[in-house]
């Protein structure tokens, strides 16, 4: 093609003397026309002020009574928001919106608010769940920036979905929801998303959930469920990288933020943290898969009647590792065990294998971490191949809230580091940290 192009260029070039045009390229030479102007997109407005637009449910036929299904109503406003660049759709207050499963789908213009100052409701009919789904409310692939604010509340009515524990039934519908309870409110694949002001409530199972997402602002928001309600994880992040959580309140039935695999540069301060199962990093590597997470800091955080308090849980048999954490100025009262690392994770009823492979853990940080345990203080449990090491422990002061003959010292299974200043009580388990094993892990890292 080329040689031919260069031949017919050649023989052309020798007939037509001194003009410089090329045939293998329609859109250069001199018969060219200009480029189209591109044309302006629907809504840029020529000056520099954006054109601010504002998009109200109620004026798309929300009924808000509670009762009509206002679905149909968001779509339609959310269709009109995406178009215009600076926009917002307006929830307003006072009113209770029935809505069923939803997504609000990008690409959108950029900068798009969603003002929830009213409150949404979930069916507690199974007919709309169909035979089960994943989320309820989800924002997706939004890379302009999409910020939730506003005093509103979204209420997942879990009732309809937790069996009642102390008569062990389902309280609304006797256990005829799907098996697939969904997360309340999950982003996908969206950059510099902001969640502030409102309230989420009684989800299904997770309640706020980021999956795919980077540069993600949490603060000055509420999440609130029963302690016993299960699989209720407060914050669940996935895959989301530069995530800041703060100025937060979190009461529910797991853990209260949840850090899963493919996580790094995430930030996690002044929350607080009960009931439920205290900050987790984990679990991480089930099913033998490859997990990553670095670079986390949880900090002046107070946790109150929770199951753990700051946590790594791993399965054995995966691989990865969990790399640069910083645990510090952690308040706890009356929690079962502060401070865990648990290598050997096994969930439900199934007994897990011992395996050879594990996540390498290091560069753990435990810095000011006070107050009351119930059963153990610290339980730092590593894999035998796989040692944690680089653990730090200063300015640890765990009492047990009254002595009982449940209370158990602390432990630690093949566990490296430092102590940098006396603990109470004493972690005389900790082993020093053993460079060669170091090496060795470090090379053995496949998530660098
Ligand atoms: C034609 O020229 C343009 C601009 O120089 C270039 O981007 C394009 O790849 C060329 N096309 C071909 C078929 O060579
Ligand atoms: C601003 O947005 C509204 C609604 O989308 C539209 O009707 C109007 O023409 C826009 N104005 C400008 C100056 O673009
Ligand atoms: C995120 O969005 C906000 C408001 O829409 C904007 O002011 C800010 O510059 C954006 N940040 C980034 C990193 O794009
Ligand atoms: C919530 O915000 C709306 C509008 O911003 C306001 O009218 C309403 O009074 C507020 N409600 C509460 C309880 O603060
Ligand atoms: C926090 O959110 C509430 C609404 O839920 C609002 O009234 C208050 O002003 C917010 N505070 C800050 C510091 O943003
Ligand atoms: C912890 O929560 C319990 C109720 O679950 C409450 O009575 C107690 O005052 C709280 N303690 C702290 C220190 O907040
Ligand atoms: C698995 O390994 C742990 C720690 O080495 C050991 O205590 C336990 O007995 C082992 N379990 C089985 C089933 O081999
Ligand atoms: C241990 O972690 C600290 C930072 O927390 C780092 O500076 C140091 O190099 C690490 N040491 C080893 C042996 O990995």
């Amino acid at each position: 093609m080329r040689s031919k192009c260069l031949l017919l260029f050649l023989i052309i070039a020798f007939l037509v003397t001194s003009t410089n045009f090329d045939l293998c390229n329609a859109t250069r030479g001199p018969h060219q026309h200009p480029e189209p102007k591109p044309t302006p997109k629907p809504n840029s407005s020529p000056n520099p002020s954006p054109n601010k637009s504002i998009f109200n449910v109620l004026e798309y036929g929300a009924k808000g009574n509670g009762a009509s299904d206002d679905t149909k109503a968001f779509l339609d406003a959310w269709a009109d928001t995406c178009k215009a660049a600076v926009s917002t759709m307006v929830v307003p207050s006072g009113y209770r919106f029935l809505i069923g499963p939803i997504s609000f789908m990008g690409p959108c213009q950029p900068k798009i608010v969603f003002q929830l100052d009213g409150k949404i409701i979930a069916p507690t009919s199974p007919k709309a769940w169909g035979s089960g789904l994943l989320q309820w409310i989800e924002f997706k692939k939004l890379e302009g920036g999409i910020r939730i604010q506003g005093n509103g509340t979204i209420e997942g009515q879990g009732s309809a979905w937790w069996p009642n524990l102390k008569l062990n039934t389902y309280q609304d519908n006797a256990g005829k929801m799907p098996q697939t309870r969904p997360t309340a409110l999950r982003f996908y694949g969206s950059y510099n998303v902001t969640v502030t002001g409102i309230t989420i409530q009684n989800s299904p199972q997770f309640h706020l959930k980021f999956d795919n997402c980077q540069a993600v602002q949490v603060f000055n928001m509420t999440v609130s469920s029963p302690g016993d309600s299960p699989n209720t994880d407060g914050i669940h992040l996935q895959n989301s990288v530069d995530v800041s959580i703060h100025h937060t309140t979190l009461s529910c039935g797991d853990d209260c933020v949840s850090i899963q695999t493919g996580c790094s540069n995430v930030h996690v301060h002044n929350v607080d943290c009960g009931p439920g199962h205290g900050i987790s990093i984990g679990s991480l590597g089930k099913g033998k898969t490859q997990a990553c997470v670095s670079d986390i800091t949880v900090r002046n955080v107070r946790m109150n009647n929770t199951l753990a308090g700051v946590r790594i849980k791993t399965w054995q048999g995966g691989s990865g590792s969990v790399r640069n954490i910083k645990f510090s100025n952690i308040q706890v009262s009356e929690v079962k065990t502060p401070i865990d690392i648990d290598q050997f994770y096994c969930d439900g009823p199934n007994h897990c294998k011992n395996e050879s492979s594990a996540l390498a853990l290091s560069q753990i940080s435990y810095e000011k971490i006070k107050g009351t345990y119930t059963v153990q203080p610290v339980y730092l449990a590593c894999s035998d191949n796989f040692p944690c090491y680089n653990i730090s422990l200063t300015d640890i002061e765990l009492k047990p809230l009254q002595e009982n003959l449940h209370i158990y010292d602390p432990y630690c299974w093949d566990a490296y580091g430092e102590l940098h200043a006396p603990t109470i009580p004493p972690v005389d388990c900790l082993q020093s940290d053993n460079r060669k094993i170091n090496e060795r892990l470090l090379a053995q890292d496949s998530c660098k």
